[in-house]
């Protein structure tokens, strides 16, 4: 094999990569288990595409793959403040405290969060160390402040969204968000009645997200720039000095939406390809040709804080099924039908795999609601809190699943049995996520391909300016042309009011002079 041949088949085993090795930063505070997920995977795809990579977070990355150099900074604190203020939460309850509260409550502890991480000794000392990084990469969840990084190592700006365009990410890279049809993160999917009520219900949604942010929220976020780094330059600049961003979304998990040059579409990066289930769950799958339904309610509700008596009726419909199911729950339940198998943890996605498996009941959170298309398995979505209900909304609203409100009046013993029975004995919900799932696959790259080649675009074309709009630095009112509507609308009165006044003028002459010829005769 001649040395030149080595050479181009390393680089065709790198194939992701351009053959640069770009130093790349993650900053990644938030200790959740699935924005974790999204986070690590993309750092291992940048490591095994040969870049060196350094990550700020708050738990560790396992099975780190070969490839580019790694490092790994663990920010003090922030798991222990999470379970302490998570464990006092009960998430079954959160939903019930409304929208704008949980944004509140949430971006005060995230605030908690960036606090812990810029004074981390750690992070000071690589702040101080004179370290160059080619890009920095944050999550956008409630944390604008980290953005600061972008600016104390001079390098591009580079956002990873768990969910497809929202009102989080559009400011900052000024993409258009037509309230008509683009549904707020926190609404379902209403592209199938585009009534009045729902448009209207979406624009006020929109409208007291943008009074909050703007008014409270982002306030607070420089504020805490201010605190921590009073050089730093103004808000604003730092805000929309975005290279990229990188959408966790895809048309086959989406409705349509615009999305600018800068944006790029990654859905579904972080799932890896099926492996060999273990032999004992293999061998139930196999032998169970009448089919398998797969249950679990995600990483973060416990099906402990199910109440006794929803425990009971769950277990009492899912008992009177033929199918097999197999169930994640933290503790094995002595009264469990004969047909229900639980285990502590299951391989999700290798389960999913599986031909036999017939239906997943799911909280609807967005990785299971992906994996679900990806492996073209109908969903039964029992979503409690967060983006679990538009998750659920959008598999309703694509034909493949149904859903059942966790703390709605709906969530009954019949309720549950119908719906199953529906799922299970009508063929349509299969059929439309198998083509789903084929719309998913058919993309010219796999996603983290996709991911890696645009990280190395920003970098390589200086922060990629020329993928820009230039509305991402347009305050609202010239983004929506108010300002010109204004000056039409002022330019319409003048007309209309010396219009009027030339036409009162006039009639009253003629009327003077007909008056006054009157008087005459
Ligand atoms: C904006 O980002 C570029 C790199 O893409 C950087 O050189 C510049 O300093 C940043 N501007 C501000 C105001 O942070």
């Amino acid at each position: 094999m001649s040395l030149k041949f080595l050479f181009v088949l390393t680089l065709i085993t790198l194939s992701a990569s351009d053959g640069y090795c770009y130093k790349i930063l993650g900053v990644f505070p938030f200790p959740g288990i699935s924005h974790n997920i999204l986070s690590s995977k993309l750092m291992k795809g940048l490591l095994e595409a040969g870049h060196d990579v350094t990550m700020v977070g708050s738990l560790p990355i396992k099975d780190v793959p070969k490839g580019g150099k790694y490092n790994e900074i663990i920010i003090d604190g922030i798991v222990k403040h999470f379970q302490t203020t998570m464990s006092s939460m009960n998430m079954f309850d959160m939903e019930k405290e409304g929208f704008l509260k949980l944004l509140v409550t949430m971006s005060e502890n995230f605030n908690t969060f960036l606090g812990l991480t810029f004074t981390d000794p750690k992070v000071q000392q690589l702040i101080h160390s004179g370290e160059k990084f080619d890009a920095v990469i944050v999550e956008q969840f409630s944390n604008d402040a980290l953005k600061v990084f972008a600016h104390i190592f001079d390098c591009h700006l580079i956002i990873l969204s768990s969910i497809g365009p929202n009102s989080w990410v559009n400011d900052l890279v000024g993409n258009p968000s037509p309230v008509s049809y683009a549904a707020h993160f926190t609404v379902g999917d209403f592209s199938k009645d585009l009534s009045i009520y729902n448009r209207g219900k979406n624009m006020l949604i929109y409208i007291g997200d943008y009074l909050l942010s703007n008014l409270y929220l982002l306030r607070k976020q420089d504020a805490i720039i201010r605190q921590y780094f009073p050089d730093a330059p103004p808000f604003m600049d730092l805000y929309t000095n975005v290279s990229l961003v990188l959408l966790n979304s895809h048309t086959s998990l989406y409705p349509a939406l615009p999305v600018v040059p800068n944006m790029v579409e990654i859905g579904g990066y972080f799932i890896d390809p099926p492996k060999e289930l273990p032999k004992d769950l293999k061998d139930i799958l196999d032998n169970s040709p009448e089919g398998v339904i797969y249950f679990s309610l995600g990483s973060n509700l416990k099906s402990k804080d199910l109440p006794l008596e929803r425990r009971e009726f769950i277990l009492r419909v899912l008992g009177k099924l033929k199918e097999k199911v197999l169930c994640k729950f933290e503790e094995d339940l002595p009264d469990r039908p004969k047909n229900v198998l639980i285990r502590k943890w299951l391989p999700q996605q290798d389960v999913l795999a599986h031909p036999n498996i017939k239906l997943f009941i799911t909280h609807g959170g967005l990785l299971s609601t992906t994996e679900t298309i990806y492996h073209g398995v109908p969903i039964l979505a029992i979503p409690v809190f967060g983006d679990q209900n538009a998750n659920a909304d959008r598999a309703v609203a694509g034909g493949y699943g149904l859903k059942l409100e966790y703390l709605s009046p709906d969530f009954t013993e019949e309720n549950l049995e119908k719906k199953l029975n529906e799922l299970l004995h009508n063929p349509q919900y299969r059929n439309n996520v198998k083509s789903k799932q084929k719309v998913y696959h058919d993309r010219p790259e796999k996603p983290m391909k996709t991911a890696v080649y645009w990280i190395e675009y920003a970098i390589r074309h200086k922060g990629a300016p020329h993928l820009r709009v230039a509305g991402a630095k347009l305050p609202w009112y010239k983004y929506y042309m108010v300002d010109v509507l204004a000056v039409i609308l002022l330019a319409l009165l003048v007309v209309y009011k010396t219009g009027k006044c030339v036409v009162q003028k006039l009639f009253g002459k003629i009327k003077q002079t007909v008056s006054s010829e009157k008087k005459k005769n």
